[in-house]
C-alpha cells in the first residue's frame, strides 16, 4: 500500500470486515469513523517538542547523572535513584548518528508472514525490531535479517531465559542474531523488571558481547504516553510497536512499518495469526493495538510514514 499524500480519508474497505484481535472496544465501523479526524499532519514535530527524543530516548550519564531520582513509568511512587551501581551501566549520551535517513520499524504482527519483505527491510539503513523476536531461517524471506535495535522486555528476560538467575549461555547465544545492534530495555518502567535488566547488561558484558545495552528513559516513555492519550490511544500502555514508531519519526528522514496489523484478516480475507511466529495474544486490555493502527494509519495517508500491509514487491 502506498501512501495516499491526499487530503481525504483513505479507502480502506477490508476495515469494514477485518474483526479486531486484541481490542473489542473500537468497532470497524469506529475505526472508518475515527479516519475523518486526522488532522494532525506533523506528530512528529509535535513529538519533538513534546519529548526531545533525540536526548532523552535512553537513559545516558548526562541527562540521568548520579543522584538523578528517575521515577517509573509503568507504576507509581517507585523510583530509582542514579548511584555508584548504575551510573556506570549508563551510555555517555545518545549514540546514534543523527539524522538517520531510511529506518524501518518491523513489528510482530502475522501479516508478515509470506510477505517477502525481508529484502525490503534489509534495504533500510536502520532497522529496529520488538521484542527479540525470532529471526530464524524460516522466517528470514519475511522479516530479513539486519537489526541495529531490538527492544527487550524484562518479561522475556524471565519468561525465556529463567531471570538470568541460571546459565546466561543460552541468553548470551540468543542474542547473536542480532548483530551488534543496540538492545533497547526499558530497565526502570516497572520496578520488577529492574533487576532482569540489570543482570541482562552484565550478562552482555561479561561475554563482551558485540550488543551495546541502552535503557529505555522512563522520562521519555511518559512524554510519549501521554502524545498518544491525547491523540485517541486509551491504552494502559502503549505497544512496544508504536513506542518504536514514535522514535523512529523523530530520529529518521524516511520511516517504514511493517507487521503493523493487529487484524484476525488480511486484505484477501485470509486469516492472519497475531505474530508471524505464533498465534498468542495480548492481554485484553493492556494495549489497544486497533486505536494505534488508526494512528498509524492516518500518518501513512498523509505521507509521514509508509506502512507496509501486504506483500513487498
Ligand atoms: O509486547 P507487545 O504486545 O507490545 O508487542 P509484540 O506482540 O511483540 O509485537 C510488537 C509490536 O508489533 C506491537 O507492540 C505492535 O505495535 C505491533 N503488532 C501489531 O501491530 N499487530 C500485531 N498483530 C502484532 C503486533
Amino acid at each position: 500500500v502506498k501512501p495516499a499524500g491526499s487530503a481525504g480519508c483513505f479507502q480502506f474497505p477490508i476495515i469494514k470486515s477485518v474483526s479486531m484481535q486484541s481490542d473489542t472496544a473500537l468497532s470497524p465501523a469506529a475505526v472508518l469513523a475515527n479516519c475523518e479526524g486526522a488532522a494532525d499532519r506533523s506528530p512528529w514535530k509535535l513529538l519533538t517538542e513534546c519529548c526531545d527524543p533525540p536526548r532523552m530516548f535512553a537513559v545516558t550519564k548526562q541527562n540521568s547523572p548520579l543522584g538523578k531520582v528517575m521515577w517509573y513509568d509503568g507504576e507509581f511512587y517507585h523510583s530509582h535513584t542514579v548511584n555508584n551501581e548504575t551510573y556506570p551501566l549508563f551510555v555517555q549520551e545518545n549514540p546514534l548518528q543523527l539524522p538517520l535517513k531510511k529506518c524501518a520499524v518491523v513489528g510482530n504482527g502475522g501479516i508478515l508472514r509470506g510477505s517477502k519483505c525481508g529484502k525490503d527491510i534489509d534495504r533500510a539503513d536502520f532497522i529496529m525490531r520488538c521484542n527479540l523476536p525470532p529471526l530464524s531461517k524460516e522466517y528470514l524471506e519475511d522479516v530479513g535479517t539486519k537489526t541495529h535495535l531490538v527492544t527487550a522486555n524484562p518479561s522475556i528476560i524471565e519468561n525465556r531465559f529463567q531471570n538470568l538467575l541460571w546459565s546466561r549461555k543460552h541468553f548470551v547465544d540468543s542474542m547473536k542474531v542480532y548483530g551488534t545492534s543496540y538492545i533497547y530495555m526499558p530497565a526502570f518502567s516497572m520496578s520488577p523488571g529492574t533487576n532482569p535488566s540489570l543482570r541482562a547488561y552484565y550478562a552482555l558484558a561479561d561475554a563482551s558481547a558485540n550488543l551495546t545495552m541502552l535503557f529505555a528513559n522512563p522520562e521519555f516513555l511518559r512524554s510519549v504516553g501521554k502524545f498518544w492519550k491525547a491523540r485517541n490511544v486509551h491504552a494502559k500502555r502503549l505497544s512496544t510497536g508504536l513506542f518504536m514508531v514514535s522514535l523512529a519519526l523523530a530520529l529518521c528522514k524516511e520511516v517504514t512499518v511493517y507487521g503493523f496489523w493487529p487484524f484476525a484478516i488480511d486484505l484477501d480475507e485470509q486469516p492472519v495469526s497475531h505474530h508471524y511466529y505464533d498465534n498468542i495474544l495480548p492481554y485484553k486490555w493492556f494495549h489497544t493495538m486497533p486505536e494505534e493502527f488508526v494512528q498509524l494509519w492516518h500518518l501513512h495517508k498523509s505521507g509521514t510514514l509508509r506502512m507496509r500491509v501486504g506483500r513487498c514487491p
